[in-house]
């Protein structure tokens, strides 16, 4: 009778599943099961860790529903969306735009608008901004009618989704005119917070990270025959440019708001111009699928959810605060 050890159990493991049919399954699988095993055997598991980790991903999938990914959260904050997207961007074909993070607020539900269309329902005391510019392919030349939909927070730094999983604000999709541009209206987004109230935040505050995301802007651009682009231009000047709580923002997709742009299609407001390139679509591209997801589209229901994210807890709101000088930090601080 066979005899178990911690050296020889990895390879019992992968002779037995070996009979999988499947070719990926079995490569995805075994790697899987020998990292595994090896972070075991690297950290010397106790089995009161090993029932806490379970116990942390039981309460990940508890937090899942119709308005709200937390497995998307966990992977996000460990940097493994992050990893995936670069690798896949890495085997475009062409030189085109970076991608970034699709990220937990995509909605399929977005309603369409006309070029120079307002996606803001209420400035709610924003800054009214333009953005606009070209696509484009490869070798610069205009893609007519490429679909650009973009999504952000409101002027609160909040996502429609986490006031309620019926509002829809502040996303929208417009389409490239003839020469292949594009102009959209919003507020100006804030950094916000990513969702804290939950198990993946008590991870995030037991590793005393700070929490949050650079102010952003979501993309996602498609045109037929093109690779569809899933990124994100991330405003200058945001100070967590460099340590986004997601690792998404990156210096290519850094965006500069001018306060008088004679280029910009709407005078008398700020403006972002940034032009995005697509990248020719391969067979493979139409497989890969995107990093990330609608939560509706992973966790089916009744879509009747409401109040599915909490606000982030006081302590890290009084920590943010604190680093605040001035007035507010000092009210905050209750001075
Ligand atoms: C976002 O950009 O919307 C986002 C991405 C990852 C985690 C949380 C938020
Ligand atoms: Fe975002």
């Amino acid at each position: 009778m066979r005899e178990y050890t911690p050296e020889n159990i990895t390879d019992a493991v992968l002779e037995q599943m070996s009979t999988t049919p499947d070719p990926r399954m079995k490569e995805v699988m075994e790697a899987a099961v020998k990292h595994l095993h090896a972070f075991a055997r690297d950290v010397k598991l106790t089995p009161a860790e090993w029932v806490k980790g379970i116990e942390f991903m039981t309460k990940v999938g508890q937090m899942c529903s119709p308005a709200r990914q937390e497995f998307i959260l966990l992977s996000d904050t460990v940097g493994l969306s992050a990893l995936v997207n670069i690798m896949h961007d890495k085997t475009k074909v062409e030189e085109a735009t970076g991608a970034s993070l699709l990220g937990p607020f995509f909605r399929e539900n977005t309603p369409v608008f006309a070029s120079g269309g307002q996606i803001a329902k209420d400035l709610k005391g924003g800054a009214e901004v333009v953005l606009y510019g070209r696509v484009t392919n490869s070798r610069g030349e205009p893609l007519p009618n490429a679909l650009v939909t973009v999504w952000q927070t409101a002027a609160d730094g909040r996502y429609d989704i986490q006031n309620s999983i019926e509002e829809i604000d502040c996303r929208g999709i417009f389409r490239t005119d003839a020469d292949g541009n594009y102009v959209i209206r919003t507020v100006r987004p804030l950094g916000y917070f990513i969702p804290l109230d939950g198990p993946v935040g008590q991870m995030v505050m037991a590793q005393k990270r700070h929490g949050k995301r650079p102010a952003h802007i979501h993309f996602l651009i498609s045109a037929a025959g093109y690779r569809e682009l899933v990124t994100a231009l991330y405003l200058k000047g945001d100070e967590h440019l460099e340590d986004d709580v997601v690792f998404g923002a990156s210096g290519d997709l850094i965006a500069e708001e001018k306060a008088s742009d004679p280029r910009s299609p709407i005078k008398g407001l700020p403006s972002i111009h940034f032009d995005f390139s697509l990248a020719r679509e391969t067979e493979a591209d139409r497989k890969a699928g995107r990093v990330g997801a609608d939560p509706g589209a992973i966790t089916a229901g009744d879509g009747k959810a409401t109040a599915a994210y909490g606000a982030p807890p006081p302590e890290m709101l009084a920590a943010e605060a604190a680093k605040k000088p001035g007035f507010l930090g000092g009210l905050l601080r209750g001075k």
